[in-house]
């Protein structure tokens, strides 16, 4: 059966690379489970998993029913939404040079967000509703999160040996956002419940293709290309950068395994859009040789943190580096 299409090209940012297409397959087929255990993208298509939020979670239901509490809203003066710790932020000044913060971060509730949305114009800061789901969200809201497939979920959590689950993020996004390239140190089940979002991800091996910041600054985990303009001078691999994408719908739930690249945008002239991820912590680590690629992400952002420990000044991070791998192991 032909899936119909509710977006076209023209909604997608433009980029330098070319992607392959993550494949999409059925809830019910084995491969699904073979895709994960091997660390691999796949959307997962046809499931319950957040029926209940694919049926409802429409952004009027989510004003009518998300509660009067305050929700964490960052505002941007582009349509970048470049994640930063500000638990790094005052002790890293990197060679003297400030940070400044690319988002704002505030509290608003549904229905000014909401306003804001509707009477947004070009100009006007753009805005990004990200929190978690907790106690604070209405009945109705709590009703369709008890109804998810947890069965569904449980299961991948248990087969694929996955640590707890850690939070559910509700992702309310003004059309045409983008959440650049990063990665996260967990699992992720990333639901779409309304609209359209295009997913990039990369695999852990393009590490020095997509340049992150090192893992003391406020940007830690994110990439230092600008997607939009890339400076090959300065990030000279980004082009050998081995990416693959998808458009999710709602019903749809990307599995992002961890320590995999990602890139996120909310189509441009698509509405609003409402995403639910859910967050895993990865499980016990055996080290069985060879290792695997995120294994050695991981493994290189230990030894960045214990020669920060040791040497207690970011700055004589990468001179250190630079003087054990120069003539040594470099070519
Ligand atoms: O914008 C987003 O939907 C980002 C999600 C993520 O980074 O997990
Ligand atoms: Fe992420």
């Amino acid at each position: 059966m032909c899936e119909e299409k509710h977006w076209n090209s023209s909604q997608l940012r433009r980029y330098d690379l070319q992607f392959e297409q993550i494949p999409r397959i059925h809830y019910t087929d084995p491969k699904i489970d073979e895709l994960i255990s091997a660390n691999k993208p796949v959307v997962i298509t046809g499931s319950n998993i957040i029926k209940t939020a694919r049926d409802h979670w429409t952004p009027e239901y989510l004003e009518q029913n998300l509660g009067v509490a305050g929700h964490t809203v960052f505002s941007s003066k582009t349509h970048k939404f470049k994640y930063f710790d500000d638990s790094k932020i005052s002790k890293n000044n990197l060679n003297g040079i400030e940070f400044i913060p690319p988002t704002r971060k505030c509290k608003m509730r549904m229905g000014e967000f909401m306003k804001k949305l509707r009477e947004w114009k070009p100009g006007n800061d753009r805005l990004y509703l990200q929190q978690p789901l907790n106690n604070t969200v209405g009945p109705l809201i709590v009703e369709d999160f008890a109804h998810f497939d947890w069965e569904y979920v449980n299961k991948r959590q248990a087969k694929h040996n996955w640590g707890p689950l850690t939070s559910n993020l509700l992702l309310i996004s003004q059309e045409g956002n983008v959440t650049p390239c990063h990665y996260d140190e967990q699992q992720n089940f990333f639901g779409q419940a309304y609209g359209y979002k295009r997913c990039i991800l990369f695999p852990p091996s393009d590490f020095e293709c997509l340049y992150p910041h090192p893992v003391f600054h406020p940007h830690d985990r994110q990439s230092m290309v600008d997607f939009d303009r890339p400076d090959y001078v300065k990030f000279p691999k980004f082009g050998n950068a081995k990416g693959c994408e998808t458009v999710v719908e709602p019903g749809d739930v990307l599995y992002i395994p961890i320590y995999w690249w990602h890139h996120i945008e909310s189509l441009m002239r698509g509405g609003p859009t409402v995403s639910v991820n859910f967050w895993f912590k990865g499980g016990p680590t055996s080290l069985s040789y060879p290792l695997k690629d995120h294994q050695k992400v991981s493994i290189t952002r230990n030894v960045e943190k214990m020669l920060l420990e040791v040497l207690q000044d970011p700055k004589e991070v990468g001179p250190l580096l630079r003087s054990m791998v120069m003539g040594r192991y470099s070519e």
